[in-house]
């Protein structure tokens, strides 16, 4: 009998994908993720229809923007016309199904690479709020499905929810990163959009690794605040975190949903032991996210989601 029948349907699965506003190359690889893609809109669309083929159902969409576009207020995530929007028109045309998941966050578009706006060198939680709230509404009016805080603000799901709500997008859900922790985990994502923070760290909002009490807190908060998922990241080594923030988001809801992220760099610490034949079975791509599975997770954000089902395929 295998306890956890972990036959993890294909919607629970979502693809990051990275899309480049002024790309070189129409499809590069990664540097620091090897065989993972950075992509101009078209070819964006062209992945897009392919995870749908195989039947992925969720995209979480990351964009690269130029360096001359940013600035402190980030600015650029309010245009209608930017990478993000038009990619999420583009998509929506051509793979109706698939459900898009946009980031809410200043990073790629901040000069600070910072995920809210900073002042004399702090970052300040609640004007950075006011512009989280501006630019979730583009996305929305965009047709993005779900948006995705990953900025880790105090009270912005609950202004995002109340601006969306009384925009008219009722519709639109929101995925919390809850528990977002301050990870040496996510350098190779700042690879991929060069959007590494210039000055300091994310110690102030995003969460100590050494605390696990404060996740609970957090899960809670952002269940009230109107969550419609709640987030661990990353995941392999918060299984614990994972298992926690499931039993409590079940104690207050039985509707809210627990989603973990495979983030970059265990990814590709996974990946280079594939390609150096250090680990040399597909096995190794399935086992650490069934782990996150069996720990609570409902959703999986990877970037082996493709991998992970062609694996199951065969
Ligand atoms: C941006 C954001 C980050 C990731 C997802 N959204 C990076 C960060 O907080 O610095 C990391 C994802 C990964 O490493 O795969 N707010």
């Amino acid at each position: 009998m295998r306890e956890n029948v972990l036959h993890l349907l294909k919607s629970r699965l979502i693809l990051p994908l990275f899309v480049v506003e002024e790309p070189i190359r129409d499809i590069e690889e990664i540097p620091s993720m090897k065989k993972c893609y950075r992509s101009s809109l078209k070819e964006t669309v062209k992945i897009a229809k392919q995870a749908e083929e195989i039947g992925i159902t969720g995209i979480a969409l990351f964009p690269a923007v130029p360096e001359r576009k940013k600035n402190s207020y980030g600015t650029e995530a309010l245009n209608d016309r930017g990478i993000i929007p038009e990619t999420i028109r583009a998509i929506k045309n051509e793979c109706p199904n698939v459900k898009i998941i946009t980031d809410v966050a200043l990073d790629p578009y901040s000069s600070d690479g910072h995920d809210g706006v900073v002042v004399d060198g702090q970052i300040v939680n609640d004007l950075s709020v006011e512009c989280l709230v501006k630019m979730a509404l583009a996305q929305a009016r965009a047709g993005a499905d779900i948006l995705a805080p990953s900025d880790m603000m105090d009270r912005r799901v609950y202004h995002i929810r109340s601006a969306l709500d009384n925009e008219g997008y009722r519709d639109v859900g929101i995925i919390s990163y809850t528990a977002k922790y301050a990870s040496s985990f996510y350098g190779p994502f700042r690879d991929a959009l060069q959007s590494a923070p210039k000055f300091g760290d994310k110690k102030t909002y995003q969460m100590d690794f050494r605390n696990s009490n404060e996740a609970i807190k957090e899960t809670i908060l952002d269940i009230e605040e109107g969550a419609d998922a709640v987030m661990v990241k990353p995941a392999l080594s918060y299984l614990d975190v994972i298992a926690s923030v499931k039993k409590k988001t079940r104690e207050i809801s039985s509707e809210t949903l627990v989603m973990a992220y495979q983030v970059s760099g265990e990814y590709s610490i996974l990946r280079n032991g594939l390609e150096d034949n250090i680990l040399s079975t597909k096995e190794a791509i399935l086992e650490p996210i069934d782990s996150i599975y069996r720990a609570g997770a409902d959703c999986i954000f990877t970037y082996f989601a493709i991998d992970y089902l062609a694996s199951k395929a065969s």
